[in-house]
């Protein structure tokens, strides 16, 4: 998958970093070319010949070396390279990347380079989640850097939470989208819905639920990197606008079907939003006054418009490929069966959502692929992978002639 591609890897200090030895076996594996960067700090972590030795390259790390710069400038270590992963990315790196400093070898090929970069980050969770980290990561993601993880679980430090790296295997596979070469999708047009509905009660009040938007936006990302046109329809989420894909934030379901019914011809539509079922029948104009003593109003509700079933109606403007999703707390498959015969969509991607998977605004997700050939269980993998293996998917079923599609 990667034979002939350069990958410069840089390793920060993180106690993360020997996970990277384990990603320079897998990408050389996989036929690419290792070459590492690595930090002061990260060389406390990982020692420059277990780099030297897995990469079969020599390792670069000071900026002021007369041999190093001699033989390979910092300007020509990223020139050589097709990609840059910045693997563990710790908050300090993502800091001075940011900032866009340049008081070390690391930090001056980051902000010297013109070739795209994948950060895998590393930390502890309140580094993650501090506002300095989060609005780095916000910045970084503008100018163009992609994110692979960080995952939920268990850390060195003794904690719980977002902030380990994610897995080689994961790292590769992002690897891998991104140097996918080929478009398969060029000249395909996609819709993306995701994220959750707001269905006001008041002018300050609304319904709503848990979905954060990563699995959907993540699909919109992954089509967009196989060459397809995505229009993305969002409800409110926290997560950025994915790069290269046309963004339409909405609050409502009436305003989502409104947005995807003006989306135009598709190709390919995947309903990845959780879209509200009903809504509150007359929102009051202000806000509900609580009065001393008074019942709470009883709320009349009204049901949405079913985007997914609307976009499945038979007719010249379906699209060739619908995916919904199934998110059940309960017999996932049997009630995934059922939602993709009362929706009319053609493939259903089934999740659970019950509280104790962390589907619901977490990093990974573990799926079923329900289409007419029957249910096939994925492996639990990060929303990134999801969506590139249904993106691939899609990709693959609309290169088929009609004839072997409706076969499906
Ligand atoms: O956003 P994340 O935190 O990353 O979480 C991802 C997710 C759990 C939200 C996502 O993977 C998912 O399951 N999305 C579908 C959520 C949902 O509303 O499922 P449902 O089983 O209630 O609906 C079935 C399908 O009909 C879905 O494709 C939904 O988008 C669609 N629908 C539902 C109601 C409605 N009025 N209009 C719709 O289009």
């Amino acid at each position: 998958m990667l034979h002939g591609k350069r990958i410069l890897l840089i390793v920060a200090g993180g106690i993360a970093a020997f996970k990277s030895l384990e990603l320079i076996r897998r990408l050389r594996e996989r036929g690419a070319a290792v070459r590492c960067v690595l930090t002061g700090a990260g060389a406390r972590f990982v020692t420059p010949l277990s780099l030297q030795a897995l990469s079969e390259d020599r390792v670069y790390s000071d900026m002021f070396s007369l041999t190093d710069e001699s033989e390979m400038g910092h300007i020509q270590l990223s020139r050589d390279a097709d990609l840059l992963v910045v693997a563990p990315a710790t908050a300090n790196i993502l800091a001075r990347m940011a900032a866009g400093l340049a008081d070390d070898l690391a930090a001056t090929v980051l902000l010297a380079t013109d070739k795209p970069v994948l950060a895998a980050p590393a930390m502890n969770v309140r580094m993650w989640t501090h506002a300095a980290t989060v609005a780095n990561v916000e910045t970084l993601k503008k100018r163009g850097v992609t994110f692979i993880g960080p995952n939920d679980g268990a850390m060195a430090c003794n904690e719980h939470g977002p902030g380990r790296m994610s897995e080689p295997e994961e790292i590769v596979a992002a690897i891998e989208a991104m140097l996918a070469t080929e478009q398969p999708l060029a000249g395909k047009r996609a819709l993306v819905t995701s994220g959750p509905t707001r269905e006001a009660i008041d002018p300050v009040r609304y319904i709503s639920n848990h979905s954060s938007g990563k699995q959907g936006h993540a699909i919109a990302a992954a089509l967009a990197r196989l060459g397809a046109e995505v229009t993305l329809v969002s409800g409110p989420v926290a997560v950025a606008d994915p790069a290269g894909v046309r963004t339409i934030h909405v609050d409502s379901a009436d305003q989502m079907l409104a947005a995807c019914l003006a989306a135009g011809v598709i190709d390919v539509a995947v309903c990845a939003a959780a879209v509200a079922d009903w809504k509150v029948t007359r929102p009051a104009g202000a806000k509900i006054k609580k009065k001393a003593g008074a019942q709470p109003p009883p709320l009349e509700l009204s049901p949405n418009p079913d985007i997914l079933a609307t976009l499945s109606k038979p007719g010249p403007r379906r699209p060739a490929l619908v995916v919904g999703f199934a998110a059940e707390t309960e017999n996932l498959i049997a009630n995934a069966i059922d939602k993709r015969g009362r929706k009319g969509c053609d493939w259903i991607v089934a999740n659970d959502v019950s509280p104790a998977t962390g589907t619901f605004g977490g990093e990974r997700n573990t799926v079923h692929l329900v289409s007419a050939k029957g249910v096939e269980a994925w492996p639990t993998l990060a929303k990134d992978e999801v969506a590139g293996r249904l993106a691939a998917r899609i990709a693959l079923h609309l290169a088929q002639p009609r004839s072997a599609e409706a076969a499906e």
